[in-house]
Parts: C-alpha cells; sequence; structure tokens
C-alpha cells in the first residue's frame, strides 16, 4: 500500500469534533513497514495530538526506528504544513534529506525534505552533554 493510500484511509479514523479537520500521516520507516497515526482532538484543547505525532508513535511502539519517508493529508484549499512541534519531532526520528510529502483530498501536493521543514532545527548535537 502506498503512502498516500494509508494516510488517505487513516484520515478518515481522526478524531476531531472541535476543529473538525481530519488529518492523516503514514511513514514508511527505514525498516521497510508503514505506519499510521490521525489527529486526535480533546476537550482540553492543548492535550489534542496531530495525525503525524501519531504516526511516530506507533512507528516507536512498533518496534521501527526512524522515519524512511512521510505523507500527510487534509481536506484543505493547499497542502497543510506540519505544525512546528510535528516539525520537531519529525526531525528527531529522520535525516535531514527525507521526503516529507503534504496532499490535499483534491490531489494538490507539495514535498519538502526535512531540512526545508525545519530549518536550523535544535538537535543533540547541540548539548554538550551527549
Ligand atoms: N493537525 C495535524 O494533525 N497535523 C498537522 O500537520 C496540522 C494540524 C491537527 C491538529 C488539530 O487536531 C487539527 O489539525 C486542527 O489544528
Amino acid at each position: 500500500m502506498s503512502l498516500l493510500t494509508a494516510a488517505t484511509e487513516v484520515r478518515l479514523r481522526a478524531y476531531s469534533p472541535y476543529s473538525r479537520f481530519k488529518v492523516g500521516a503514514a511513514i514508511l520507516s527505514v525498516e521497510g513497514r508503514v505506519h499510521v497515526g490521525c489527529n486526535v482532538e480533546n476537550v482540553a484543547y492543548p492535550e489534542g495530538t496531530c495525525a503525524e505525532a501519531g504516526a511516530i508513535a506507533a512507528m516507536i511502539a512498533g518496534g521501527d526506528t526512524r522515519i524512511a519517508e512521510i505523507a500527510v493529508i487534509a481536506d484543505s484549499p493547499a497542502p497543510v504544513p506540519c505544525c512546528g512541534g510535528c516539525r520537531q519531532k519529525i526531525a528527531e526520528f529522520a535525516d535531514q534529506g527525507v521526503r516529507v510529502t503534504l496532499h490535499t483530498t483534491d490531489g494538490k501536493s507539495k514535498v519538502l525534505t526535512v531540512a526545508e521543514l525545519l530549518p536550523g532545527v535544535f538537535s543533540a548535537a547541540h548539548m554538550d552533554k551527549i
């Protein structure tokens, strides 16, 4: 199954009664498996989680370690950029050249690298303790 198909399918399972905005994400891990996530909102709004965060959690829980490619899809006029927090989360598990494809449900898409998604990323290399 393609990443686009996986993200499209999981998007339909999003729990988003507050924003009414469904997002799906699918990760191909370097180990070769596909992991998916959708946004899961909460009545205490900040407790909601993004689709990308869900897919990363599924990847780690599934025993895989790194992102080889990630696709995100939403029903929006233009491809929806990942939020700032998700950019940092993706960068934790993906090399700078990894492809991030942002899709709309009506067929538009935009391809970025992780480096383009989060220039100047804060990384472990910035800490002298690691
Ligand atoms: N959302 C995502 O899941 N991923 C994104 O890249 C952008 C925003 C979710 C969070 C929230 O549930 C809803 O979309 C509206 O912000």
